[in-house]
């Protein structure tokens, strides 16, 4: 083999590794939810993503905009006006909710609600511990 081609393919091979780091690399920074990145994810988990008394009153507009932006508009990631991400997902919810499983439940038992979702998304009840 020629010099120059030995040159060339090592060159190709070079750019073909950066190419395959850089990919790779913005795929783990576009998947920012705290279910990919697990309970050690750098998100302080003693506030919601948004007031206590702003989720009281719209938790389900959230988890609608949610769905539809998600599945939609394939846009997955929700950042709070503090800067914290968090992936569109039922999911994202039941994680930091996780510590109490019945947390939407007995809410919604007492104010008389049955949301559907459960038909098809994993329940609490099952997803955790
Ligand atoms: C008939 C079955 C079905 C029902 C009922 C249902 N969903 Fe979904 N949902 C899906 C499917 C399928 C997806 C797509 C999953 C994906 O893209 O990964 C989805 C995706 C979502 C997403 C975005 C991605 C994710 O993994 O969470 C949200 C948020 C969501 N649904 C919320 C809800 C809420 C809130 C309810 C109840 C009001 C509900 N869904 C009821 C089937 C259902
Ligand atoms: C980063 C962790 C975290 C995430 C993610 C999260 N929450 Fe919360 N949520 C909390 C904490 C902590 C509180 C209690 C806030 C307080 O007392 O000020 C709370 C409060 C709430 C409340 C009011 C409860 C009450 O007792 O009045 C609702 C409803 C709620 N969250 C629903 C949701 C839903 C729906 C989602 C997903 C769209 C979600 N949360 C995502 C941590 C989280
Ligand atoms: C503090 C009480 C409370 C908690 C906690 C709570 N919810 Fe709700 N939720 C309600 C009330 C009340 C409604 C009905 C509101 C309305 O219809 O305007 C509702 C409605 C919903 C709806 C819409 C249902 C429909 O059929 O339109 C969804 C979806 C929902 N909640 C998801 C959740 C999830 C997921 C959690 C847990 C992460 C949760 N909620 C926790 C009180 C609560």
């Amino acid at each position: 083999m020629k010099r120059s081609t030995m040159i060339m393919i090592s060159g190709i091979v070079a750019l073909v590794l950066l190419i395959a780091i850089t990919l790779f690399r913005d795929d783990g920074s576009t998947q920012t939810g705290p279910s990919e990145l697990g309970p050690a994810a750098p998100v302080d988990s003693s506030m919601c993503i948004a007031s206590k008394e702003y989720m009281q009153a719209h938790h389900m507009q959230v988890l609608d905009k949610w769905r539809h932006d998600s599945v939609r508009e394939g846009n997955r990631t929700h950042v709070t006006p503090d800067g914290r991400h968090f992936d569109k997902s039922l999911q994202t919810c039941l994680g930091c909710h996780a510590n109490n499983r019945f947390f939407c439940f007995m809410c919604h038992q007492y104010a008389n609600v049955k949301p559907t979702c459960w038909n098809c998304h994993l329940s609490p009840m099952e997803s955790s511990k």
